[in-house]
């Protein structure tokens, strides 16, 4: 008997970095996903296989055999084993696990594919050991990850691939989330610079304006709280065009904080030449993705114009269910 688990990717549509000093952000889970299947083995090893990361090899009894991908790939793995472990103490017993870990989501690219393994981990041998885990204990474990991994993560990235949907987003929220529901796909077409980032990285750029400029920093929090709130309704009213106003807006903030870079400079601007709404980095930034906000019957045009200046073009739509774990026999 086995596990398959699958959790979406996410794109923040407003308010990265920003959400970090508890503003709101607006996030979209995506039909893009990390897919875990786990059975469990005779001994007590815990053999993990990711093809995301390119490494494989087992954690016995306190020590690490790589199978792929050298010593490094214990770095790699441990925020997962620290996922794991976590699972396991509830569990209250020690099992042998074999897993394997596929994507369809571009890794490093800020489309949430280390908390969406994290999440589906959780998930996966919640339903494997029966333990009956609700969403919300699924999300604080998979964020115990992101913490090895991010160090200061906001917690937005895990928590919308638990959930699925379109989120407002504030860490500083007792429930943390509010559900925005539309009619819509809101359009967007993403593209992947092809330039990986680290997550941890942008967040120390932002933190030091923060450091070196606070009364300076704080009006831009200000500001990004009113593009939020504008974005809110523009998305109510499914009016495309202000929504691509306050995109560019929220863009213009991002590379005040210095988080865009020239590759993600060079796509927002071609999209927004060729006639999309608006157009901003998604993630961390420093590389990564652009999302631009384009109607259906223009998309295939910038798709035309962009992809030369990319690594990938993906069309995409919401996920709405979040994670999920079924029994394969
Ligand atoms: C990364 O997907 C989003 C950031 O805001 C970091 C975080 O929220 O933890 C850049």
């Amino acid at each position: 008997m086995k596990v398959i688990s699958r959790a979406p990717g996410k794109l923040i549509l407003f308010g990265e970095h920003f959400v970090v000093y508890d503003k709101t952000a607006i996030v979209m889970a995506i039909d893009r996903y990390v897919y875990s299947t786990i059975s469990l083995r005779k001994d007590k090893d815990i053999h993990i296989n990711s093809e995301t990361l390119g490494v494989e090899g087992v954690f016995s009894n306190g020590k690490y055999r790589p199978r792929k991908g050298g010593m490094e790939g214990k770095e790699k793995l441990q925020p997962l084993m620290k996922c794991i472990n976590a699972v396991l103490a509830i569990y209250g017993k020690r099992v042998g696990l074999n897993i394997q870990i596929s994507s369809d989501i571009p890794v490093a690219a800020g489309l949430g594919s280390s908390a969406a393994t994290a999440v589906s981990l959780a998930a996966g041998l919640s339903e494997l050991l029966e333990l009956g885990l609700s969403k919300e204990v699924i999300n604080r474990l998979a964020y115990e990850s992101e913490v090895m991994i991010h160090y200061t993560p906001s917690g937005v990235d895990n928590t919308i691939s638990t959930y699925g949907g379109l989120l407002r987003y504030n860490k500083g929220w007792k429930n943390k989330i509010r559900r925005l529901r539309i009619k819509y796909d809101i359009p967007l077409l993403i593209a992947d610079t092809g330039r990986p980032r680290n997550t941890g990285v942008q967040v120390s750029i932002v933190r030091s304006i923060y450091n070196n400029f606070p009364k300076l920093f704080l009006e831009i929090l200000r500001v990004y709280d009113k593009i939020y709130r504008n974005a809110i309704n523009a998305i109510k009213k499914r009016d495309l065009k202000e929504l691509g106003l306050l995109m560019n807006i929220n863009q213009g903030l991002l590379s005040a904080v210095g988080v865009s870079s020239i590759e993600l400079d060079i796509l927002v601007n071609i999209a927004l030449d060729r006639g999309a709404y608006g157009a901003k980095l998604t993630g961390a930034g420093g590389g990564g993705c652009m999302i631009t906000l384009v109607d259906k019957d223009r998309a295939h045009d910038l798709e035309k114009s962009i992809s030369k200046y990319c690594k990938e073009v993906l069309f995409v739509s919401t996920d709405n269910k979040g994670v999920t774990a079924k029994i394969v026999k």
